[in-house]
């Protein structure tokens, strides 16, 4: 598994303060069966506002400490990129992280209320610089969970959609998971990411969150969520997504898109 999505590098933002919870915080990661995981500091957000250069750093630092302690984990860079008005602008100047510093996703965190006015128009200006925005965790965000179909007309429009492990486990409560769920069932969930902070408030793993979906997709699909598409990002290489559908939002039903549900509760 690939996680695309971590607050893991020490001292820089509202993840670990020192370098040995970090080092805990990859080790749980790996033995959780991840391969490699991408720091994702917070960029542009009111409260923390890291540099291309504080992560390139940290990160070769991490690494190196990982190789010194055996632990078997690759380590690459990326940003929890907040929504700022001028946000193509100042990707246009290079002042901005991409996951894999490929150049070619990003990820973008929206607030947690409301989907801003003019969030398309942005979205559509940071493809016209060949960028794929993925869109973090719209599970968590009021307006999505009061209606998860909102999706479709950003991922119809070209955005990519991460969800939240601890969402689809229920360790978020219950309208995240259900909201995560509707979005599942809509196609509208293209990969899935810890999103971790610390060893205890959010921790790194997706093993949970893998083994949840398996009841509901195919094998094929968890595994493009949670290894092929990441690898693919990393790589800055394009990536096929399925056919948006209408969310499935009733909790009572089975899921309906053709794909076999497997066993369990499915929504
Ligand atoms: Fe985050």
């Amino acid at each position: 598994m690939i996680d695309i999505h971590t607050h893991i590098l020490p001292g820089l933002d509202d993840g670990p303060v020192h370098m040995e919870e970090s080092l805990a915080m990859c080790r749980m990661a790996a033995e959780d069966g991840a391969v490699a995981i991408v720091v994702s500091p917070h960029m542009f957000n009111d409260a923390y506002n890291v540099t291309r250069e504080d992560i390139l750093r940290g990160v070769a630092l991490l690494q190196r400490r990982l190789q010194a302690e055996n632990v078997r984990l690759t380590i690459r860079p990326g940003a929890d990129v907040r929504v700022v008005p001028d946000l193509d602008g100042l990707l246009r100047q290079g002042l901005v992280m991409t996951l894999g510093n490929s150049g070619k996703y990003l990820l973008v965190e929206l607030p947690q209320d409301v989907l801003p006015m003019g969030l398309s128009q942005l979205l559509f200006s940071i493809q016209l610089l060949g960028i794929t925005p993925i869109i973090s965790h719209p599970e968590r965000i009021l307006d999505v969970q009061e209606d998860p179909s909102v999706m479709i007309e950003f991922v119809e429009a070209g955005n990519m959609v991460q969800l939240t492990a601890a969402s689809i486990t229920g360790d978020l409560g219950d309208r995240p998971q259900k909201c995560a769920f509707a979005l599942i069932s809509g196609r509208l969930a293209h990969l899935v990411a810890s999103d971790a902070h610390s060893i205890h408030g959010r921790p790194p793993g997706l093993s949970q969150a893998a083994a949840r979906m398996q009841k509901l997709l195919p094998p094929e699909e968890v595994e493009d969520i949670l290894f092929h598409r990441p690898l693919r990002i990393l790589a800055g290489e394009y990536i096929n997504l399925p056919e948006p559908r209408k969310p499935n939002t009733d909790r009572r039903k089975r899921l309906s898109w053709g794909w076999t549900v497997r066993s369990g509760r499915t929504c």
